[in-house]
Formats: C-alpha cells, sequence, structure tokens
C-alpha cells in the first residue's frame, strides 16, 4: 500500500496532508485552468528539478497564469518538503493553477495563482522494467496544446483506463494524420534498423523531460537518432518500442493490442538506453 505522506505544501505554507486542501473555486478545479509536474525523488534527491520547473514556468507563460513562483524560490521549498515527509524514494507533484475566483470562464487578472506540492512513494516497476509491457493504441482526442503539461487529462485518464481493463500498461494515443504519437503519460521511441525514432516536438506531444535525457544518452552512446513521425504499421513493425516518462523512466514495450513486437522481449537498444538512464540516476542521487 502506498503510505499517506504527512505534509504538503499549499500556496505559502507546509500544512498536515490530511487537512490541506483548494478553494471550491479554484480555477483548476473548475476549469482544469492550471499546470502541473511531476519530479522523481531518489535518495532523498529531486531527479531534473531544475527542466522540470523550467517547463512549469513555460506552460504557465503559455496559458498566461500571473506568478511568483521560480526555480529560485521553489527549491527550499521542495528541499524542506522532502525533508519533512523523510521522502528517500518516490515522486513530488506539484500544481500551479489560475487562483480563486467568483466561477466565470473569462479568467480575472491580478488574482494570486494556487500552488501546491506534496510527495508520495512510488511502486516497485522492475518486473516490468526487465519484462516489457504491453500497450494498446487509443484515438488521440486531445487539443493542440499538448505540449502544456495542464492539468486537463480526461482524454488521457479515459485512454489509461481503457489500456488497464485491457491488461495493458500504457495507451498510445494515434494522431490522426500524423502517426502514433505518444502515450497517455509518456513518450515514445522506437528503433528500427539500429536507428532510434520519436516524434518531434510539436503542440501534439508534452516535451517529456526523460525523453529530452534519453536523446542525449542515445548520442553519448552512438545511437543514430531521428525526430519523425512514424505509422501504426511502422510501430508494429519497430525492432523495439519503448516508452519514457519520470515515473516508468526507460520502459519497454513488447505487445501492441494483440501485437508482439520483434520477438516478444525488450531489445538491446531499450536494455542500453536503461542501464545508461539507471547510471544517470545514480550519478544525480549518489545512487538509488
Ligand atoms: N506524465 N507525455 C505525457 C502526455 C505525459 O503526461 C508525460 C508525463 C510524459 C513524459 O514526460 P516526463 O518524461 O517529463 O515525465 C509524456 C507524468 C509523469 C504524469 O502525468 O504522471
Amino acid at each position: 500500500m502506498i503510505a499517506m505522506p504527512q505534509w504538503a505544501f499549499v500556496n505559502d505554507d507546509f500544512r498536515p496532508f490530511s487537512e490541506a486542501a483548494f478553494p471550491l473555486e479554484d480555477r483548476g478545479t473548475q476549469f482544469g485552468d492550471g499546470v502541473y509536474e511531476v519530479a522523481r525523488i531518489y535518495r532523498g534527491t529531486m531527479f531534473g528539478f531544475a527542466d522540470h520547473v523550467q517547463r512549469m514556468l513555460t506552460g504557465a507563460d503559455l496559458i498566461a497564469i500571473e506568478h511568483n513562483w521560480s526555480v529560485e524560490n521553489l527549491r527550499p521549498v521542495f528541499t524542506e518538503l522532502i525533508r519533512r515527509n523523510e521522502q528517500q524514494d518516490g515522486i513530488v507533484y506539484w500544481q500551479l493553477t489560475r487562483g480563486t475566483a467568483p466561477r466565470n470562464h473569462v479568467f480575472p487578472h491580478g488574482v494570486a495563482a494556487n500552488f501546491m506540492a506534496y510527495t508520495r512513494d512510488y511502486p516497485d516497476l522492475s518486473a516490468s522494467w526487465e519484462n516489457g509491457i504491453k500497450v494498446i493504441i487509443a484515438k488521440d482526442i486531445r487539443w493542440l496544446m499538448c505540449h502544456v503539461k495542464s492539468v486537463n487529462l480526461l482524454p488521457n485518464v479515459l485512454a489509461k483506463d481503457a489500456a488497464a481493463r485491457q491488461g495493458a500498461g500504457e495507451a498510445l494515443f494515434e494522431r490522426e494524420g500524423l502517426g502514433v504519437i505518444e502515450g497517455g503519460s509518456s513518450n515514445l521511441f522506437i528503433v528500427k534498423d539500429g536507428v532510434l525514432k520519436t516524434p518531434p516536438l510539436s503542440e501534439h506531444i508534452l516535451p517529456g523531460i526523460t525523453r529530452n535525457y534519453v536523446l542525449q544518452l542515445a548520442a553519448a552512446a552512438g545511437i543514430p537518432a531521428e525526430q519523425s513521425y512514424f505509422s501504426r504499421q511502422e510501430l508494429l513493425a519497430a525492432d523495439e518500442v519503448f516508452i519514457t516518462s519520470t515515473g516508468v523512466e526507460v520502459m519497454p514495450v513488447v505487445k501492441v493490442d494483440e501485437a508482439v513486437i520483434a520477438d516478444g522481449v525488450p531489445g538491446p537498444l531499450t536494455r542500453t538506453l536503461q542501464q545508461r538512464y539507471e547510471a544517470m540516476i545514480s550519478e544525480a542521487a549518489g545512487g538509488r
């Protein structure tokens, strides 16, 4: 069971998690008017902290949320939160919304943003990392600002629920005219003839922090990589498939719907990138 954390941070102070709350007219709750982030904690240290905060700042700018948060003033908040919760391994979740105001689609200006953060334990995925997972393909019914990590996650929630009901660990979104572009909460890579492929950054996908690290690790390992779209047919005919995210890290995919990928086991480039990612974590956090 995942234990409840002791402390959360809400706007300007630490509060017991069980008592922490957002107002009823928080615009994130009523309109999905906000952005969020998830970062991993390894050995009591946040991994990729500045990159996650930067993505939140960019997202908040793109939807014109006024706030005073920065890498500098968030760092001590997270450090203290992790210390209070004695969170050695796990995740930190945070959310920044357009604040509280009488319900109106037209948004107010000069209203203080609402911010909250808390930590959580994260499940052990060793068996899936070792054996790979099954995924399904779902129609991408999302909007055209998927590069903003907004709290509007209904299409993702529905697609991932369909996946779970079919015994799959992720749903891959297929966007008409583009191909299969990313997962419900992960980025997508394939390997064909020794070349790594992932869809390019655009308004159709989230610029994953893990995606970026994996592209850097591939370059360092001399693995050729291409940022280009690929179809469902190319995905099914790939030599290797894997997904990446803060949570699942580098996760091999061995089955897409009922089709087995290659010979049904994680491939060699996936293994290399898993190991290099593991080494990167160890270096950042002094080991797992
Ligand atoms: N999701 N694409 C989508 C749609 C995502 O929601 C996520 C992350 C990613 C991977 O991004 P990153 O490598 O920066 O975690 C790609 C988080 C983990 C979540 O919603 O829980």
